[in-house]
């Protein structure tokens, strides 16, 4: 499948997904969409879904999700393999039908086929045609997109320097690395000045400086008012970017909020204590989960409200406290925990 804005990947992607009245691009809507009808365009949250279900058979991939993304924010979609995060996005780009509940997309409802046109996406997986070139890719979105002709050439340039690929624009796909490859699918994802922008681990193929590359490329998205659905399990890919991230397992989401809410009041205390003996570890493990670290106390998880009580307690029990650290927890460490608390 070869990334494209998602009306087009409507035609191209899995079976069970082509929505009513057929695949690829149709005239536009007369209705309009939410935005459009609505007095304050744009007002309306980029994604707001409720209930959102799906199921394979036995297997529930999606289950009851709710979910609401503002305008203008990148939004982590984090968790971990087979979690349901690619199939959360083939449900909100109307590439699979729900089993159950709604969502609304850019104000308007799934599957809407003229909001798909403001939706750049770059999927997981993909593959573009190894005999066209950069450029040839890039028109041939462009065209897909029906993006007026007149505009097509600023578009390939400017998505080409984007993705910093400007100088082999000319040369054919097939002779790319797959790291050049993905960063052509992002550069697609791009095209039309999207509303909305969904990627689905986009640097899963990039060295550090592609990473880097494309962490830019994503705030300037937000700097210029595009919304960006990031799925990643790359914990340090969110803490990059993500103003809000949700954490998503067996299909439901789990957490959401701000990386400092997700780390919430909880981190790690490290204490220099001596005179504890060994049974010390017995008082304090109602604080969090404590390991010895030469003459330092390291407990984990520790609600920051409790940390004068954790050093009452550790006086209590003989100890005397020479110094107290506390340190913030890891995304990761919080991440483990949400998911072990499951
Ligand atoms: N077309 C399908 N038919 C049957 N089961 C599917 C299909 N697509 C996804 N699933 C199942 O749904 C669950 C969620 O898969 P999904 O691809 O959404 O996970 P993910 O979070 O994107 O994982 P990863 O990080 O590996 O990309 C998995 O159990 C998967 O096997
Ligand atoms: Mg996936």
């Amino acid at each position: 499948m070869s990334p494209a804005n998602s009306a087009d990947r409507a035609a191209i992607d899995h079976g069970d997904a082509v929505p009513p009245g057929g695949v690829g691009r149709s005239a536009p809507q007369p209705s309009g969409t939410e935005d459009e009808r609505s007095p304050h365009p744009g007002t309306s949250p980029a994604i707001h879904a409720v209930g959102l279900t799906k199921r394979f058979g036995e297997t529930v991939a999606v289950n009851a999700l709710s979910l609401t993304v503002n305008r203008a924010e990148v939004f982590g979609f984090l968790g971990p393999n087979g979690a349901g995060k690619t199939t959360v996005v083939k449900l909100l780009l109307g590439l699979a039908r729900p089993s159950g509940g709604e969502a609304l997309v850019l104000g308007a409802p799934l599957g809407d086929r003229e909001t798909r046109r403001r939706i750049g996406y770059l999927p997981e997986l993909f593959r573009f045609q190894a005999l066209l070139t950069a450029r040839e890719v890039l028109r041939l979105h462009c065209k897909l997109l029906a993006l007026p002709r007149s505009i097509w050439a600023a578009q390939e340039r400017s998505s080409l320097q984007t993705i910093g690929l400007f100088e082999r624009g000319d040369d054919r796909v097939g002779t790319f690395s797959k790291g050049m490859q993905q960063r052509l699918g992002l550069g697609v994802a791009l095209l039309g000045d999207p509303a909305l922008v969904v990627l689905d681990e986009p640097t899963s193929a990039l060295d550090p400086v592609g990473r880097h590359d494309v962490r830019e490329i994503i705030r300037g998205l937000r700097d210029r008012g595009s919304t960006v659905f990031l799925n990643t399990h790359l914990l340090e890919e969110a803490e990059h970017v993500c103003d809000r991230v949700a954490v998503v397992d067996k299909g439901r989401t789990i957490a959401t909020g701000t990386l400092d809410e997700l780390r919430g009041r909880h981190g790690s205390v490290r204490l220099r204590v001596t005179g504890l003996t060994d049974g010390w570890w017995h008082g304090l493990d109602r604080f969090g989960r404590p390991r010895r670290d030469g003459d330092w106390i390291v407990l984990e998880g520790v609600d920051r409200s409790r940390i004068p009580d954790l050093v009452g307690e550790t006086v209590a029990l003989g100890g005397r406290v020479e110094a107290v650290i506390p340190e913030q927890q890891s995304l990761e460490a919080r991440f483990l925990e949400l998911l072990g608390e499951r």
